[in-house]
């Protein structure tokens, strides 16, 4: 049976969904502009960018770099910080067409769990993303992501404080991504998303100089997709929690493709930053390829 071709899915964690497209984290802010502009209508769910305890202005600019194949990122979690998000952004994201899902970024294990307990208290957000692998800032992050034991520990302590659904966010930099998702669903993840930015740099050879204040950064482009879908193969035999892909996303086939490779979700980030309407122009496209079948 073709996974893809018996029917697309319906409902994600019980949540009834237009289709397979996500909006991922970090390329969408909080989903309030593009549902003002009409845009969430064939959204399954938005990612927020992520949350972090203290407000973040992020990285020194230059901070994205268009390579011509793909973008550059290391714009280092910048977001208004856990108490705006509270007081403002949640009360205003409860009109949201679409559901949310909040990403939250920590440095530290109990600051994972607490902030989620303080986002418990906020917000009608249908879940949480476990940001354990940005590649953009030096403490905690990806570091998390690389160890298995550390992301079992981080997934733990945002279990203990919710009942939402939790998808843990792994990292493709380092480390064993198969074993860090079944730490995650061994610790009461109820999905992964398979996985974030590969670490990329571009370097002036006449100068030496990268074109990243900050030096290296997170890669994203259509050219990750064949890595992507290795992985989420890889991750979805490993695990019997649904996989959200993330990565490589631009034409409807390649949603189709990481739906075959064992995905439940796929997300789309640097392509809707080029453009915003794509969630309905991938929607539309997969309808006509599937006809086709
Ligand atoms: C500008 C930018 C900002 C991002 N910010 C975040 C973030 O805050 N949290 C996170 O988990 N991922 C973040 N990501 C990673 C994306 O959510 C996504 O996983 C990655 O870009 C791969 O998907 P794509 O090839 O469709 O862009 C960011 C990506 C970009 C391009």
């Amino acid at each position: 049976m073709n996974p893809v071709t018996e029917g697309l899915p319906d409902s994600f964690w019980g949540i009834p969904v237009p289709g397979p497209v996500a909006l991922a984290s970090g390329t969408c802010g909080f989903g309030l502009e593009l549902d003002a502009m009409g845009l969430l209508a064939d959204v399954a769910l938005v990612f927020s960018k992520a949350v972090t305890p203290e407000p973040r202005d992020g990285n020194a600019p230059p901070r994205i770099h268009d390579t011509g194949y793909g973008l550059l990122n290391s714009i280092g979690l910048a977001n208004p910080g856990l108490d705006r998000v509270l007081s403002e952004v949640l009360p205003a994201a409860a009109g949201l067409s679409r559901p949310l899902v909040l990403n939250v970024a920590c440095e530290s294990v109990s600051a994972f769990g607490s902030t989620v307990a303080a986002l418990e208290a906020g917000g009608s957000h249908a879940g949480y993303e476990v940001n354990v692998s940005c590649p953009n800032v030096e403490a905690g992050g990806m570091a998390f992501g690389v160890d298995p034991a550390a992301v079992a520990s981080v997934t733990r302590a945002v279990r203990r404080e919710t009942r939402r659904p939790i998808t843990v966010k792994l990292t493709p930099n380092g480390g064993d991504m198969v074993s860090a998702a079944k730490a995650a669903e061994d610790s009461g993840a109820d999905a992964v998303t398979v996985c974030n930015t590969f670490l990329g740099m571009k370097l002036d050879w006449r100068t030496g100089r990268p074109a990243l204040a900050r030096g290296a950064g997170g890669y994203s482009s259509p050219a990750l997709l064949p890595l992507v879908v290795a992985r989420v193969w890889q991750v979805g035999r490993a695990v019997r929690i649904p996989v959200i892909a993330s990565g490589g996303v631009w034409e409807p086939g390649d949603v189709l493709e990481l739906l075959a490779a064992g995905a439940s979700l796929v997300q789309v980030g640097t392509g809707l930053l080029r453009r915003p309407s794509l969630p309905s122009e991938l929607a539309a496209g997969i309808r006509d390829l599937l006809c086709g079948t």
